[in-house]
C-alpha cells in the first residue's frame, strides 16, 4: 500500500508539472524563423546563430518569446541583429505573416531601406496582434507611414533616424 501511495504521488506530480511545463515553438513557426533567418544574413551573413533547425524549440532562440500556453512566437527582438557589411537590406513581408500571435516587432537598426510585398498589398492586416514596432535606425523613407497604416492594432510605433521629411500626418 505504501509503495502504491508512493508511486500515485511520482504520477501526480509528474502530470502536474508537465501541465506547467511550457509549450515548445510550432513547426511552421520554426520555419519561418529560419526563413527571416536565411533572408537577414543574405547572401553571408553570420548574426543569429542559435536559430539552428537541431534546437528545436525556437522560444528558446535569442530575441524569441512565446506565449506559454499557445506556444506562438510574441517578441522578435532582432535589434541591430544584421552584420552591417551587407549592406542595404530590402525586408520581406511575407516573412513576417505565420506570427499570428507577434505583439512586439524589433528591426532597428539592421540597414532596412525598404519592403517588398506581394502585389495589392494588404497582407499586413493579418498581423492583428502587433502593437509595438520598431523600426529606428534604418533607411525608410516617408512611404514606410502608408505602410504602417496597414497595421490593425498597432499602439507604439518608432521611427527615429530613418529618412523621413516634412511633417507627418499619421491617422489614429
Ligand atoms: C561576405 O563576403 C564579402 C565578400 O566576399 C566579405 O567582404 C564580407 O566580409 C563577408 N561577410 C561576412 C559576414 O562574412
Ligand atoms: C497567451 O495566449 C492565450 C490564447 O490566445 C491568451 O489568452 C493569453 O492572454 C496569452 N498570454 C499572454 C501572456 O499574452
Ligand atoms: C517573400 O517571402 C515569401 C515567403 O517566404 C516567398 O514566397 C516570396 O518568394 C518572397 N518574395 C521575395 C520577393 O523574395
Ligand atoms: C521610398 O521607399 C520605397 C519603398 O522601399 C521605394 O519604393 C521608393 O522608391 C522610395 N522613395 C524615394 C523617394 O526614395
Amino acid at each position: 500500500m505504501g509503495l502504491f501511495l508512493q508511486v500515485l504521488t511520482v504520477l501526480v506530480i509528474t502530470v502536474s508539472l508537465q501541465g506547467w511545463v511550457p509549450r515548445g515553438c510550432l513547426e511552421e513557426e520554426r520555419i519561418a524563423l529560419l526563413h527571416l533567418k536565411d533572408s537577414l544574413n543574405y547572401p553571408n551573413g553570420t548574426s543569429l546563430p542559435s536559430w539552428r533547425i537541431a534546437h528545436a524549440n525556437c522560444c528558446d532562440w535569442e530575441g524569441i518569446e512565446c506565449n506559454s500556453s499557445t506556444g506562438r512566437v510574441t517578441v522578435l527582438y532582432l535589434w541591430s541583429a544584421r552584420n552591417r557589411e551587407l549592406g542595404d537590406w530590402y525586408l520581406n513581408v511575407s516573412l513576417f505573416l505565420p506570427f499570428q500571435q507577434l505583439n512586439y516587432l524589433s528591426l532597428s537598426d539592421n540597414r532596412i531601406a525598404g519592403w517588398v510585398e506581394k502585389k495589392g498589398g494588404y497582407e499586413l492586416q493579418k498581423l492583428s496582434n502587433l502593437e509595438y514596432l520598431y523600426l529606428e535606425d534604418n533607411s525608410f523613407n516617408n512611404s514606410i507611414l502608408s505602410f504602417v497604416e496597414g497595421l490593425p492594432s498597432l499602439k507604439s510605433l518608432y521611427l527615429g533616424y530613418n529618412r523621413l521629411e516634412g511633417s507627418i500626418d499619421l491617422k489614429g
